[in-house]
């Protein structure tokens, strides 16, 4: 399942979620959010996560999504008002931090790099 945002020339990617791990769904769904925000005359694709989730991280970066952005405690505060948010996150990971990583969708990534690892189609 993914859900995504259009605002202006831009698209956050605001939830991706494979019900099974490790068989292309993640790559599959990133592509078409990637795809569908190009038609809809997007530049960039951008999304935050945690910096616990490294599965998610290995998946943007190898599919040509770029950190652009960090919030050094950004967790922390939040747990100040949600408590319920946990301390540790994925594989043991103190969970503090966010992370914004985007993708430019006119060919290049930041750092003026082509975006090889998604194929957008025409
Ligand atoms: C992050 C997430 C969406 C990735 O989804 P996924 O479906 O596992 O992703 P993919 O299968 O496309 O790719 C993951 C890896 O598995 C590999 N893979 C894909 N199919 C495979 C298969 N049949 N056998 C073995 N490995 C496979 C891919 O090659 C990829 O590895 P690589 O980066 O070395 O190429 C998934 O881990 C998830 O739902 N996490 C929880 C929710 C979450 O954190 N979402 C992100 C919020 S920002």
């Amino acid at each position: 399942m993914a859900s995504y945002r259009l605002a202006g020339d831009e698209c956050e990617l605001v939830l991706l979620e494979a019900f099974e791990r490790r068989r292309g769904t993640g790559t599959a769904l990133l592509e078409a959010v990637a795809l569908a925000a190009q038609e809809a005359g997007c530049r960039r694709l951008w999304l935050v996560t945690s910096n616990t989730n490294l599965d998610a991280l290995r998946l943007y970066q190898r599919r040509g999504m770029h950190l652009v952005r960090v919030w050094p405690g950004a967790m922390d505060r939040f747990r100040e008002l949600k408590p319920e948010i946990p301390l540790v996150g994925d594989y043991d990971i103190p969970l503090r931090d966010e992370l914004e990583l985007e993708m430019l969708l006119d060919g290049t990534i930041a750092g003026g790099e082509p975006a090889a690892a998604v194929q957008l189609q025409e």
